[in-house]
């Protein structure tokens, strides 16, 4: 286990001679603090962690360098709950106390994420996972550089590969737009069903957000309903 997991980090460039080496292939913006992963390229970084176990899984992402987000992480924050889920929740990237615990949505807006499962019957843990895009949280909450969402989502579709959810909830424009693989607004996205690699997607805001927008919970609820509704007909389990 050891070797292979030595083998894959070597492989993304995150071995011992990842210095040494030229930037990722095909990164089409640079970050001027990341270091510079190695001759592998890109491509083949993304090939290794999609090899990846949980555990190795784990490791690579405690172990990331790979853009400048590493400097100022406490904890990278993989995700949690049943690694068999059929409900996978993705948000963007951790904030302060969950970068501080090392797991997602802990703070205010996991409060209410919690509330808004239990509307629907659902518990973290209970047939959920819960994810971000960003496993690392930037400064200040600032909205995610598109060079860490592409050094990081290999790890989200790793994660999304290993759990094979049945249905997929991305919240907040980030969540959506990575997943939609659509640069379109949270409000065109919501209301439909839109599929990543053949996976059902459900687009909702974001907890944050709702936060601060009181009357939007009412939409998210109706996109609650949607997923459950999909959920339904996809013969997964639905509480209630
Ligand atoms: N916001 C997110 O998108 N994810 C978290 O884990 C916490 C807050």
């Amino acid at each position: 286990m050891t070797a292979r997991r030595d083998r894959l980090l070597e492989e993304m460039g995150l071995g011992p001679v990842w210095r040494l080496r030229r930037p990722p292939e095909g990164a089409a913006e640079t970050d001027a603090d990341a270091p510079r992963a190695g001759a592998t390229g890109a491509s083949d970084r993304a090939a290794a962690i999609m090899r990846m176990d949980w555990t190795e899984l784990g490791a690579a992402v405690a172990a990331c360098e790979a853009c400048k987000l590493a400097k100022t992480r406490t904890h990278a924050v993989l995700g949690v709950g049943d690694l068999h889920a059929e409900w996978l929740l993705v948000g963007e990237a951790p904030g302060a106390e969950e970068d501080a615990r090392g797991e997602p949505f802990v703070g205010q807006a996991g409060r209410l994420l919690d509330n808004m499962l239990a509307a629907i019957g659902l518990r973290r843990g209970d047939n959920v996972y819960i994810a971000n895009v960003l496993k690392c949280r930037p400064p200040g909450n600032r909205n995610p550089e598109p060079f860490e969402v592409a050094q990081c989502v290999p790890f989200l579709e790793r994660q999304i590969e290993l759990i094979r959810p049945k249905l997929i909830v991305a919240m907040g424009r980030f969540a959506a737009q990575t997943l939609a693989g659509s640069d379109a607004s949270i409000a065109s996205l919501r209301g439909r069903v839109h599929r990543y690699r053949g996976v059902p997607l459900v687009v909702t805001y974001h907890p944050a957000y709702l936060l601060r927008n009181l009357p939007d919970k009412a939409k998210a609820w109706e996109d609650l309903v949607l997923a459950r509704r999909t959920m339904r007909e996809l013969g997964g389990r639905v509480p209630g």
